[in-house]
């Protein structure tokens, strides 16, 4: 019943899907994003009905992997929802209109500079306690961090439950497995490929790392059973790193699953043996480093633990008083102090900013949105950077073994730690969800996909390789939302519309779960079909196979994904020169492998000046960067799905040429994207440079002019470290204009403010003026609402009535002053009745 429910809703409009990419420009990289908002309004009529539909039949979800003990408790809130009045949105200021909103569409620009800000407020603090005795020291038996809000426990790597008791293992297999559904077994499948967690030396069961067997004057000697949880090791040995593993088992046989010779780590000279050994494994895991692996650094956590808690690698254990994902929130009775960036550990300082965190200023104010990042259980994202295999996964920033930062070029899926973290610093993050507009749901899907679920997690997420590593995702996500749904009352309170997803992997939001649709949707990968076949040139991402068991999924996975287009772009792209990929036919959909072949043959290079290809021009000097910057057009291909390409181009003033069928670029639904670039079908790609020498001198003009204005909104330099980078670039660049006379962008601006008007300026915008649009003004859906049709078409004008009469008491209501959150709630429970 639900389901064919959720099938129809899709066709009579979706929430609203953003998008977000990742690129470099000249060294440094860029994050951007688009946007496409759709009819909202009745998204949250149908959302409410069929969310009821869904708690009637049951809970439709069935994911496994966490169950947080107070799970349910939640569930029916009905009687606690509450309303609170919210000022109706700003007009738009006609002077930021003028000056700021080139090439915007509709008129959702300009109005949050326009808004009246609102009194700050001090953060709720945390009044209980995780305890199980009455030892505080003891609380999550020693290796947890107690929720002050909830009484339960967040969890590191090796442990589970509500007090954290429960031992987690994550063993060290052989090989990749084969059985997806059932309990994890092991030894598995040698002959499959895929990056195993194989370990014949000493495995730490936490993490399923390797390291030198205790046996050897290097190997690991871990902690006395007797000792507490949590104790770190009498020595830390060195790690046998999964690029360093041996080709023989100690049985002498062959292995499968290495290729070191074991004389290199065991002889006289070898890595567990000698002080000064000849071979070296690399040093992979967070936080260590040198050649030895014996130097420690810090390691990357999303606002590194706020200053107040260790970052181990990636999970906060937060200091006494301090609690929280970011360790932001305090217990009642702990004052609010600087952390440890101020003190002891200076380079920490560029990391940690937590606004929301602090006692507001005598008479201090905030503006809206106010979003709330949900403290969501560590499965879902810090224990990802626990369990990735490498230090540069996963994230999109990293410390080296001086403790300065860099980024980790290769990992295309920065925006996932990326955002959460500037939410977590954002001026606009609140840490009391009574009063949060927008809610987060920070998931570290992309690096569950790779390389967690890569490397033999398939229980924790159910999927199996009998399934694909986005069907794992899938599940991922709608534990998450099973989870926010039964833990809290906010999702139903406005059947989700308020909710915040952002998906960045490859195919995007291709294979979100139908459940999450109501959402705010972030993505990058524009594609607009319903329910497209994977695209994927890589088999471990085709999240459109089926996959069912006759016990665990009946039903059939695809059930689960609803039917909906997912508008949301693609990857690829390692940083400069696009990859081709000739070997691999189905990436990009052969748009590359075809441009390359033809303008190959015909010679484009030489008759038209057009080159495709990895690395420059034959004779044509200039990075990808410059060569860019010094071109007129710039294609625009797909990747894998999202490219970064047309972000990459807009940055560097060159007009993009969008050749990707059916997919809509970043803030499509934003920005007039046609006034800055053209678009050729797939099917004229062998006409490109007839299409192109025909565009008249004044468009070209008109488009570059167009760029100008919008170039900001493509990069994330609203994120402070990332920002400072940009700006210190382009200062270089107004020094050398001659060297750098050919690149035509971004234009050096003298008091160049590298948070106005950037993609997250862009972002809060854009939410600032959609909140009207939001249930807190919508009605609660009732049950047995008439027809669908019929409700649609009352829907739409009941409630614009109704924002305007509640627009009309908060006036009443500010007049009346003072009355605030109370009286507000009364109105909001008679509103409900
Ligand atoms: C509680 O703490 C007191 C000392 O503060 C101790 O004597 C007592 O044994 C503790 N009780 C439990 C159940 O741990
Ligand atoms: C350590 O190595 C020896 C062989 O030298 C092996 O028998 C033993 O099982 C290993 N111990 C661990 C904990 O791996
Ligand atoms: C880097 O940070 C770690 C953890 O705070 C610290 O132990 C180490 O001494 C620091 N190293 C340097 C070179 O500052
Ligand atoms: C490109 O050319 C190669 C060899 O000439 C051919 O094998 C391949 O199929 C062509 N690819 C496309 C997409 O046309």
């Amino acid at each position: 019943m639900a389901r064919a429910h959720l099938g129809e809703r899709r066709g009579r409009g979706q929430a609203a899907v953003l998008i977000v990419l990742l690129a470099v420009l000249a060294g440094v990289f860029v994050w951007k994003f688009s946007i496409v908002a759709d009819p909202i309004r009745q998204a949250v009529q149908d959302l409410g009905l069929s969310a009821e539909e869904d708690s009637e039949s049951g809970d439709p979800v069935s994911g496994g992997g966490y169950d947080g003990g107070l799970a349910k408790e939640g569930l029916h809130i009905a009687d606690r929802l509450q309303r609170r009045p919210r000022p109706p949105i700003a007009k738009p200021d006609p002077s930021v209109v003028e000056e700021r909103c080139g090439c915007a569409l509709g008129d959702w620009c300009g109005r949050y500079e326009a808004q009246t800000p609102i009194p700050a407020k001090a953060p709720p603090l945390g009044d209980r306690q995780c305890l199980w005795g009455n030892d505080t020291t003891a609380q999550c038996n020693w290796v947890g961090v107690c929720d002050g809000m909830m009484g339960w426990c967040r969890c590191p790597a090796g442990w589970n439950g509500d007090d954290c008791s429960r031992r987690m293992r994550r063993p060290c297999s052989q090989a990749w497995r084969t059985a997806g559904f059932e309990p994890y077994q092991e030894p598995t499948d040698p002959g499959k490929w895929g990056l195993t967690l194989a370990c014949t030396d000493y495995c730490d069961q936490d993490i399923a790392h390797c390291y030198c067997n205790e046996t050897f004057a290097y190997g690991r000697i871990p902690a006395d059973p007797g000792d507490r949880p949590g104790t770190p090791p009498k020595r830390p040995g060195r790690p046998i790193a999964h690029y360093c593993r041996r080709n023989t088992g100690w049985d002498g046989k062959k292995s499968d699953f290495g290729a070191v010779n074991p004389e290199l780590l065991y002889g006289d000279k070898g890595w567990c043996v000698a002080e000064e050994p000849e071979y070296r494994c690399p040093c992979i895991l967070d936080g260590v480093g040198g050649s030895k692996c014996e130097i420690q650094h810090e390691a990357f956590c999303p606002n590194q633990c706020n200053g107040h808690g260790e970052c181990q690698l990636g999970f906060c254990k937060c200091h006494e008083g301090w609690w929280g994902h970011d360790c932001a929130y305090r217990t009642a009775g702990t004052p609010w102090t600087p952390g440890m960036e101020e003190g002891e550990r200076p380079w920490l300082k560029p990391f940690v900013h937590t606004p929301a965190a602090r006692e507001p200023a005598e008479g201090a104010t905030r503006r809206r949105p106010l979003i709330y990042v949900y403290e969501l259980p560590p499965m879902y994202n810090a224990l990802m950077l626990q369990y990735r295999v490498a230090k540069d996964d996963c994230t999109h920033r990293v410390f080296n073994e001086q403790n300065e930062s860099y980024t980790p070029f290769l990992w295309l899926y920065q925006p996932e730690t990326g955002i959460h973290e500037m939410l977590l610093q954002s001026e606009h993050r609140t840490l009391d969800p009574e009063e949060a507009d927008y809610f987060y749901l920070p998931v570290y899907a992309s690096c569950a996909i790779w390389p967690v679920l890569y490397s033999n997690d398939f229980p924790y997420f159910h999927g199996g390789p009998a399934a694909q590593r986005t069907h794992g995702a899938t599940n991922m996500f709608m534990e998450v939302q099973s989870w926010v749904r039964s833990h809290f009352p906010y999702w139903d309170r406005n059947g989700g519309r308020d909710h915040i997803v952002l998906t960045v992997h490859d195919e995007g939001s291709c294979w979100l779960p139908a459940v999450l649709r109501p959402a705010i949707v972030m993505s990058h990968w524009g594609r607009t079909d319903v329910n497209p076949p994977a695209g994927t040139g890589y088999d471990a991402d085709t999240y459109s196979n089926e996959v069912r068991h006759p016990v665990w999924q009946p039903e059939g996975h695809l059930s689960k994904l609803g039917e909906f287009p997912c508008y949301d772009p693609s990857k690829v792209t390692y940083i400069l020169g696009g990859r081709i990929q000739p070997e691999n036919a189905r990436y990009s959909r052969g748009t590359r492998q075809f441009l390359a072949n033809i303008s190959e043959a015909e010679g484009w290079w030489d008759k038209y000046r057009i080159h495709v290809g990895a690395g420059s021009p034959p004779g044509g000097p200039g990075d990808y960067s410059e060569c860019m910057a010094r071109s007129v057009f710039c294609l625009a291909l797909m990747g894998d799905g999202y490219s970064s390409r047309f972000d990459d181009a807009v940055l560097h003033g060159c007009i993009p040429v969008i050749v990707q069928d059916g997919i809509e670029l970043t803030w499509h639904s934003l920005l007039d994207i046609p006034a800055y670039s053209l678009r050729v079908p797939q099917a004229d790609m062998a006409r490109i440079p007839q299409i192109l020498q025909a565009v008249p001198q004044e468009d070209i003009a008109r488009m570059q002019a167009n760029l100008a204005k919008v170039w900001r909104r493509h990069i994330w330099t609203g994120y402070r470290p990332y920002g400072e980078q940009v700006k210190a670039m382009l200062a270089e660049r107004r020094q050398s204009a001659e060297q750098y006379a050919v690149l035509s962008q971004p234009a050096p601006l003298a008091d160049y403010d590298p948070a106005e008007d950037d993609a997250l300026a862009t972002l809060m915008q854009w939410l600032y003026s959609r909140l009207d649009d939001l249930g807190a003004h919508a009605p609660p859906p009732k049950p047995g609402a008439a027809p669908k049709k019929a409700a649609k078409a009352k829907a739409a004008g009941s409630e614009e009535d109704e924002a305007a009469a509640e627009a009309e008491q908060f006036r009443l209501k500010e007049e009346g002053a003072e009355q605030g959150a109370e009286g507000g709630k009364e109105e909001g429970g008679a509103e409900e009745a």
